[in-house]
């Protein structure tokens, strides 16, 4: 394939120099780019998004969770991870039901910002790109995120279908060379109205400087001859789009900027710079002297994962496309909620179902940025608490609308109450005991519909009835952080069951029968909350499962009901003594 994508670089010079190659037959819309043989049946395929065979492999295609691309001008931040995170829990989330599921992270190589970086330290951009694209791949496996692919924008497959996408939409009209003058933001990648410059005084130098109102990264004039999309002919599709899926963009408050900004900030978009100001990207297909703007290769990612331009008829939606959910910080969905579904529309490509924004952290009342100075080691935070603690923490304690405050305090706090003291705690009650055994309870209890003991016992039961459904609804609406809490408040509520029930003295009143039949409530309600857990903290959850004696192929959705099971109850692994007794032991340092 790579060699057809270099023969249609190539066929599109040669048709824009007007030197037409003479073949046999082609269709109208290939002859102005005269494609090679191959590239033509690609274009006919897309043809077929509506035939039937099509739209039924859509139904049963894999799941395709995105998380941004990331600029690798510096190191990775918490920032970062959460957005990877939360990505990672949606992906596991689908395989926990049983679906195959895909996810794609990687790094976003082009542009001006590493252009830059790699100027400011004396390097090439390649060699910037290359050790700074492998510490995000670290931070990935470090963090236990599950991705399937992670994609550089300077991946050769990545560039031939950047070419190819470009030249599509060329070829569709909606591209235009003209004079551009307006503000840039290098940090931002971004051009910005008038409206929202203003002028600001450095904190640190005392030197005024031009802002954007918004982000407040400083933006400089630029004036000069590039290629336009036709974003604005895009208006009222892209509004009808947005009216007839209306959760398109979570959550809503996100959705309501984007629609404003269509109605009435909308413009045509500058999607190439001069060579002579930006050399490090991917060149204009038959024009280098000007380079694809960073935004347009970097939202292309997403179908270079998905094997564009090479859908065999039929196998068009065989890689995930299109895109089930990407993740995004509320900083960038303008350019997934409005340029991408623009860029897509013009080439006729199928739309990602959902777009899923989360809000920022915060250290010190800012945004925390490599560029404000305040970011938070990942790999440092990971070493001192725990990859799972982390991971449980960026959940909980993260934003989805609003923003989020970090600090070890709240991390340290967190893990005390949640996971030593509420999930750990419960494991050691129940499991450590002299005087019962969950299997016992299991083989004894299960199958049986004996009369309950206790109202404690009823509604322990009845909540364990309606905790997969209420947990499966927070995370259909996009809402992990809704739902790590909802499995977290049915963890605090087994120990006060437990509590309540007093196993312990109904064993020294010789009450068996009782005693089973509160283990065996409280022993189901642990393992379906082990299963819950599983895409949130995975490594942890795994264990817990493990100390239950639940075996590997007994840990999906599916068995996450009342008697799903009756194998467990015997730990698959010794349940360890001293510090090594609890799935949550203390804290190395603890302030
Ligand atoms: N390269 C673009 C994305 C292109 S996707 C086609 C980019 N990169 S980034 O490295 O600046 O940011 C990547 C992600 O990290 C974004 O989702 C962004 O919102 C997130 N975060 C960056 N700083 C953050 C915080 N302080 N808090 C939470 N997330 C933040 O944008």
């Amino acid at each position: 394939m790579k060699s057809h994508l270099g023969a249609l670089s190539r066929q599109l010079s040669t048709v824009r120099a007007g030197q037409r190659a003479r073949a046999g037959w082609i269709c109208q819309s290939c002859q102005s780019l005269q494609l090679p043989q191959s590239l033509r049946s690609i274009k006919a395929s897309r043809k077929l998004f509506t035939s039937s065979a099509a739209l039924r492999e859509l139904k049963d295609k894999p799941y395709y969770v995105t998380s941004p691309i990331f600029y690798v001008n510096a190191s990775p931040h918490v920032g970062h991870l959460y957005s990877m995170v939360i990505a990672d829990v949606l992906k596991r989330w689908q395989v926990l039901k049983g679906k195959e599921a895909i996810l794609s992270t990687g790094t976003d190589e082009h542009g001006m910002k590493v252009q830059r970086a790699a100027e400011l330290q004396d390097i090439q951009p390649k060699a910037l790109c290359d050790t700074n694209s492998e510490t995000f791949k670290d931070l990935a496996n470090k963090a236990n995120i599950s991705y399937d692919h992670f994609i550089r924008t300077t991946d050769p497959d990545h560039r031939e279908a950047v070419e190819y996408f470009w030249s599509r939409l060329r070829e569709s009209g909606y591209i235009y060379e003209t004079k551009h003058e307006g503000w840039y933001c290098v940090s931002d990648e971004t051009y910005y109205p008038e409206s929202m410059i203003e002028k600001r005084v450095s904190p640190i130098t005392g030197k005024p400087f031009t802002a954007c109102a918004e982000t407040g990264s400083a933006v400089e004039w630029t004036e000069e001859k590039n290629y336009h999309f036709r974003l604005t002919a895009f208006r009222e599709k892209l509004l009808q789009f947005y009216s007839d899926n209306p959760s398109w963009v979570t959550p809503q408050n996100r959705f309501s900027e984007v629609i404003s900004w269509v109605q009435n900030n909308l413009e045509d978009l500058s999607i190439s710079r001069p060579v002579s100001r930006l050399d490090w990207g991917i060149p204009v297909p038959d024009d280098p002297s000007q380079t694809i703007y960073v935004w347009v290769d970097a939202l292309i990612n997403y179908i270079t994962v998905a094997g564009y331009p090479v859908w065999p008829p039929g196998s068009e939606h065989a890689k995930g496309w299109p895109v089930d959910i990407h993740v995004v910080g509320k900083d960038i969905v303008r350019f997934h909620a409005i340029y991408w579904p623009a860029l897509l529309m013009a080439l006729d490509l199928p739309l990602p179902k959902r777009i899923l924004s989360h809000g920022h952290w915060m250290m010190s009342r800012q945004k925390m940025s490599k560029s404000v100075g305040n970011v938070v080691n990942p790999f440092f935070a990971l070493d001192r608490f725990g990859v799972d603690t982390m991971r449980y923490f960026l959940i909980y304690n993260g934003a989805m609308s609003s923003d989020a405050d970090y600090s070890n305090e709240f991390i340290v706090d967190k893990y005390k109450k949640g996971l030593q003291g509420g999930l750990g705690n419960l494991l050691n009650r129940i499991t450590r005991s002299k005087n019962w055994n969950i299997r016992d309870a299991v083989v004894s209890m299960h199958g049986k519909q004996s009369e309950l003991v206790s109202t404690s016992v009823k509604m322990q039961k009845e909540y364990l009835e309606s905790i997969v459904k209420e947990v499966s609804n927070r995370m259909d609406e996009l809402n992990p952080k809704r739902a790590l809490q909802a499995i977290m408040e049915f963890v605090f509520e087994i120990n006060r069951f437990l509590q309540d029930a007093a196993p312990w003295d109904r064993s020294k009143a010789g009450d068996t029968a009782a005693v089973e039949q509160i283990i065996f409530f409280a022993a189901e309600s642990v393992r379906v909350a082990g299963i819950l857990l599983q895409p949130f903290i995975p490594e942890k959850s795994g264990q817990l499962l493990d100390r239950l004696g639940v075996s590997l192929d007994r840990r999906t959705l599916e068995h996450a009901r009342l008697y799903a099971d009756d194998g467990y109850g015997t730990p698959t692994v010794p349940l360890g003594e001293g510090a090594q007794s609890s799935l949550f032991p203390p804290l190395p340092v603890e302030d």
